[in-house]
């Protein structure tokens, strides 16, 4: 048979001023000579490079070669490699001279069905100050005709359906179908809470199915084989696996694919735009999205419930001994909100938290799911709350900003000062430029400045207003 040698790589980072980088392939194949190519970036002096091969078990040399490198200059190594390999190796590629440094690499032999991948291990520097790194090229030594196995589940699988439908599919890299038979065979893995234990039960074995024209072998897993192993067990999914074998070679490569099952077919997920804490007495908007288990939009029109527990605190009467009671809690339902959702399962919501909330609980739900979070009271020490929202899109300098502000107490006026200054009006790149800002004890500013002429760059590290607020 065939042996092949596969070699991977390091990818170390350059940090010294010195450096160099090495460049060989990814496979070594016996009788075939194994090029590297060394470019030395920078180095005081010539570099001499020796690269060789020798055995694990007793560092004897199976070959070796060298050549001597000038600073920026690439040049190739050619490094014998004999018919016969019996035994895995070690190839080390060591600079002397105006650069030290020493690479080493494990190979080992495989046939042509694996496609193992091996790690530099152990890679040593005889000098602290030199990094170096290895790229491997795509272009192989040796190309196999290899194909990919994929084993395409669905994204989950719903406990009360009758069956579990699949395909195998098997391509060449090079996209062509593949023609062979195929054997399925499906597991179910499980673990247990209390000891992370891990098991595996066989559900299925499925024989000999020929792959169609079009690469694909169709297949099902009747839920009936599958529901007598659901125990008491947590985390369980279907692990499938797939060999297939192609006609014409006898090859054969795996696939395999693992699903979760689950008992219901939507999810309710809160987004991230509902705040994590209200103000009493103010609009507060509720936001969340309603989805297929997998996270995929709904397709169809559904109707739910939403329903708020607001907690409030009676103040203590001076006549109540406070010895460890603390002050009563008293909770009341809000009106349930109906919830018609279309398409994109969007729910959002504005409601108004009463004056005396210090906590509410919000509770979705659809048919027989639902989803609760918990929102806590912002604190203010005067419990009086105004939210400010700008109105206008985006502001210049010298342009009027519009805001929309509510509060929980009469406001006779706001006063937001806010001043901004710049020493000059025109700038080359490199000159100093004061800016002065004025506002209000306590504030926060936040400033972005922006090269205009640049600005079509558009390179995202502008502060946006998620980071901010
Ligand atoms: C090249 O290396 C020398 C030291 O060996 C260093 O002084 C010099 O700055 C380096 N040059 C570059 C372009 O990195
Ligand atoms: C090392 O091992 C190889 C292959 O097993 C053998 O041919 C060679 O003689 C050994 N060399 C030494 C020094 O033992
Ligand atoms: C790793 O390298 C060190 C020194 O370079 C050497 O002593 C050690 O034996 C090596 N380990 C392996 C697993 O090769
Ligand atoms: C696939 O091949 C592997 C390795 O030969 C074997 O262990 C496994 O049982 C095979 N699976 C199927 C479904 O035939
Ligand atoms: C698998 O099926 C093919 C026909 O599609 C047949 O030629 C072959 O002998 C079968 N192999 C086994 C192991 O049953
Ligand atoms: C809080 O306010 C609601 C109505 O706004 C009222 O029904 C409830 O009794 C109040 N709770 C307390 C503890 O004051
Ligand atoms: C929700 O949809 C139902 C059925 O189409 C309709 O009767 C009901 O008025 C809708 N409710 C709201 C709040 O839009
Ligand atoms: C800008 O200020 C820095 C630091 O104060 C100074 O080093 C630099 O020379 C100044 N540049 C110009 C163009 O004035
Ligand atoms: C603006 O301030 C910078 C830095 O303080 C200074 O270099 C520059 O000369 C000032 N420009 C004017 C017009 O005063």
């Amino acid at each position: 048979m065939l042996h092949i040698v596969i070699i991977v790589t390091l990818l170390s980072v350059r940090h010294a001023k010195s450096s160099y980088l090495i460049l060989a392939p990814k496979q070594v194949q016996p009788g075939v000579n194994f090029d590297i190519s060394v470019t030395v970036l920078n180095a005081s002096s010539d570099v001499t490079v020796k690269a060789k091969l020798v055995t694990t078990i007793n560092s004897s040399f199976i070959s070796q070669t060298s050549g001597t490198f000038n600073r920026e200059s690439t040049n190739q190594l050619s490094l014998h490699v004999p018919d016969s390999l019996e035994q895995a190796g070690k190839l080390i590629i060591r600079g002397t001279g105006g650069l030290s440094f020493t690479e080493e690499t494990y190979i080992s032999y495989h046939d042509p069905k694996g496609n193992m991948i091996k790690q530099w291990r152990n890679v040593s520097h005889d000098s602290g100050v030199y990094a170096g790194s290895m790229v491997m090229t795509d272009n192989p030594v040796l190309v196999l005709p290899k194909f990919e196995v994929t084993v395409h589940l669905p994204s989950f699988i719903l406990t009360n359906t009758p069956q579990v439908h699949g395909i195998v599919e098997a391509k060449y890299s090079y996209g062509k179908p593949v023609s062979g038979n195929v054997e399925i065979e499906a597991n179910l893995r499980y673990s247990y809470n209390s000891w992370n234990y891990q098991g595996s039960k066989a559900i299925i074995r499925l024989h000999n199915i020929t792959i169609g024209s079009d690469g694909k072998a169709r297949f099902v897993i009747p839920m009936a084989t599958i529901r007598p192993s659901f125990g008491i067990s947590t985390g369980q999914y279907l692990v499938v696996t797939a060999n297939v074998t192609e006609t014409l070679t006898d090859i054969t490569f795996s696939g395999s694919e693992e699903v979760t099952f689950s008992y219901q077919t939507k999810k309710i997920l809160f987004l991230s735009t509902t705040k994590t804490t209200f103000k009493p007495g103010l609009p507060y908007k509720i936001d969340a999205q309603l989805t297929k288990i997998d996270g995929t939009p709904i397709t169809t029109y559904a109707q739910g419930i939403l329903q708020i527990i607001v907690f409030s605190k009676e103040p203590i009467p001076s006549t109540t001994p406070q010895y460890y009671y603390g002050p009563t809690v008293h909770t009341y339902n809000l009106n349930d909100i109906r919830l018609n959702v279309s398409t994109a399962g969007i729910i959002s919501e504005l409601i108004h938290i009463p004056d005396n909330a210090t906590k509410i609980q919000i509770k979705i739900s659809f048919d027989n799911i639902a989803e609760h979070t918990e929102v806590t009271k912002y604190y203010s020490p005067s419990n009086s709350f105004i939210q400010l929202n700008v109105k206008s899109k985006e502001i210049m300098t010298g342009d009027k900003a519009e805001f929309s502000i509510q509060s929980t107490r009469p406001l006779s006026s706001v006063v937001v000062q806010v001043s901004i200054r710049f020493n000059q009006s025109k700038a080359k790149p490199g000159d100093n430029v004061t800016i002065s800002v004025a506002a209000d004890p306590k504030s926060y500013m936040y400033m972005l400045v922006a090269d205009e002429s640049s600005s079509y760059l558009r390179e995202g590290n502008d502060i946006t207003k998620e980071q901010v607020s």
